[in-house]
């Protein structure tokens, strides 16, 4: 660690930690009422509610861990101290204090009712003031410099993308089909756009500094990236536009589009994997490295792979709403955004806290414990979605039947997602042992 502010960043690293364990246990609790017939707590916390408040944890514990990355990536780049570290904590108080007003809130029945955009309005408005203060620290340290690096640029650039699109969220309209096509352009646009350049920025810089590859090299494919990322992405909204009431044109724009998608995020694979190929020094950091590897792999599958399965309209069609779409959503978030953070973190927090980390037998075992059960899991609910399809799309049988038929695969999910957190429970000791360790107990 080069400069005092890039400190700052682990507090945000706790935060998001303590948020993703609280996100497993809601998943558990949620994916139990798949498979148990009474349900205890369906006064208390039915279904609904603990999956608002599982898909929430989701969000806020992975924008933890982007601002964390954040305030530890951009002191090194544009080689100054970070402009304002007690804005930085006040906005990490507030972000948190609001973070856990809304979840509490939702118990409370208080909630606006859009997945992933629960919030109620003064809650969304206290978002954006924490965006706005977080913005203007980041500005104000590069412009402090006036030291613009590729990296730096694309990170601003996903940033500022982010915090604007989260505005056509706050409004509610009449028009369900209006409402759902602006949600679209905060989820679909926020993963498949403003989040992929803001891990493209941030992938970039961790194989910079992990295996010391040519700058230009890792930003000559920045560049390609980002590029075909807003082009795909952008336009391929559209596979959220097929079946809500817009013009049909959607049908072939978002098709041909979003089925292009994968190949950035394929680039993104060749590329990881040739940097860390293309190392120059021995590489120190080996657990970062296999987390980063692990990332670009499983970006790949989740988001590309099983993305495209259900991309096309005459497959779309079929599966629409069923639980393919929780698979692929719960694939890709882990791969893409989820590992992306555990890579970040693996990579700084060593750095901050002074320790030099070679090869950590508990986070690879973690790593391979919740990639291995988060496949598990993605499969269970893609062979569960496949029965739904057939049941209740091809032969026409009711829902709650269907239901009936998928419980083994509920139960084998179940399991699976059992074995997923004990994966991250791995994780969460092996974080605060890093957290107060020393040199020599790392590398065990
Ligand atoms: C990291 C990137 C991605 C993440 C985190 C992600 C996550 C999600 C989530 C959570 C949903 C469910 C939304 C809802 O209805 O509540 C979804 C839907 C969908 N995703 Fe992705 N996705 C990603 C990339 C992609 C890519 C690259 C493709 C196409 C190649 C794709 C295709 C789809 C389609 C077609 C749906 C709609 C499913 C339906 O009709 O029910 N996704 N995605
Ligand atoms: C212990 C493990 C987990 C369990 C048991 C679990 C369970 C569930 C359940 C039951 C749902 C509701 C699906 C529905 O609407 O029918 C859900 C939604 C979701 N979960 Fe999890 N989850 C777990 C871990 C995770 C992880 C690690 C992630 C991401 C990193 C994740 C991301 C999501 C997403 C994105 C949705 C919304 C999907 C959609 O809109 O289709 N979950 N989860
Ligand atoms: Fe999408």
């Amino acid at each position: 660690m080069k400069y005092e502010t890039q400190k700052i960043a682990y507090n945000y690293f706790l935060i998001a930690t303590l948020l993703f364990g609280l996100q497993v246990v809601f998943g558990l609790i949620t994916g139990a009422k798949y498979v148990w017939d009474h349900d205890p707590l369906i006064n208390i916390l039915p279904f609904n509610v603990s999956r608002e408040i599982h898909i929430n944890l989701l969000v806020v514990w992975l924008l933890f861990g982007f601002m964390g990355g954040t305030y530890y990536l951009v002191p090194e780049e544009s080689e100054t101290e970070i402009y304002s570290p007690g804005l930085a904590n006040f906005q990490l108080v507030l972000f948190a204090l609001i973070g856990v007003t809304a979840i509490v809130g939702y118990i409370f029945r208080w909630s606006w009712g859009m997945p992933f955009l629960e919030q109620p309005t003064i809650l969304k408005i206290g978002i954006v003031i924490v965006a706005l203060i977080f913005l203007f620290n980041i500005l104000m340290t590069m412009l402090k410099t006036r030291k613009w690096t590729v990296i730096q640029g694309v990170l601003l650039g996903g940033l500022v993308m982010l915090a604007l699109l989260f505005l056509f969220g706050i409004f509610f309209m009449k028009n369900l089909t209006e409402q759902y096509y602006y949600w679209w352009w905060v989820i679909h646009l926020w993963v498949e756009g403003a989040w992929e350049l803001v891990t493209g920025a941030i992938m970039a810089f961790v194989l910079l500094k992990l295996t010391g590859v040519e700058r230009e090299l890792v930003e000559k494919w920045l560049y390609v990236e980002t590029g075909l990322v807003l082009f795909t992405g952008i336009v391929g909204t559209g596979h959220h536009y097929y079946w809500i009431g817009t013009p049909h044109y959607w049908l072939w724009v978002g098709g041909i589009f979003s089925a292009l998608e994968p190949l950035p995020i394929l680039f993104m694979v060749i590329d990881t994997l040739r940097d860390v190929r293309e190392k120059k020094i021995e590489i120190e950091n080996k657990t970062a490295v296999y987390w980063a590897i692990g990332c670009a792999v499983m970006h790949f599958f989740g988001a590309g792979v099983w993305g495209f399965a259900h991309t096309l309209p005459q497959i779309n069609k079929w599966t629409h709403g069923t639980q393919i779409t929780a698979s692929h959503g719960h694939f890709a978030f882990f791969g893409a955004y989820a590992m992306l953070n555990l890579t970040v973190i693996y990579f700084a927090v060593p750095r901050i806290k002074g320790v030099k980390l070679v090869r950590n037998g508990l986070s690879l075992m973690a790593l391979r414990t919740m990639t291995f059960s988060m496949i598990l899991i993605a499969l269970s609910l893609a062979v569960a979605g496949i029965v739904q399809v057939y049941l209740q799309r091809v032969l026409g049988m009711d829902y709650l039947t269907v239901q009936g038929f998928m419980k083994l695969w509920y139960a084998v999910f179940w399991a699976s997602a059992w074995g997923f957190a004990i994966g991250a429970f791995m994780y969460i000791v092996d974080f605060f042992r890093l957290s107060s360790t020393t040199s020599a107990r790392a590398q065990q």
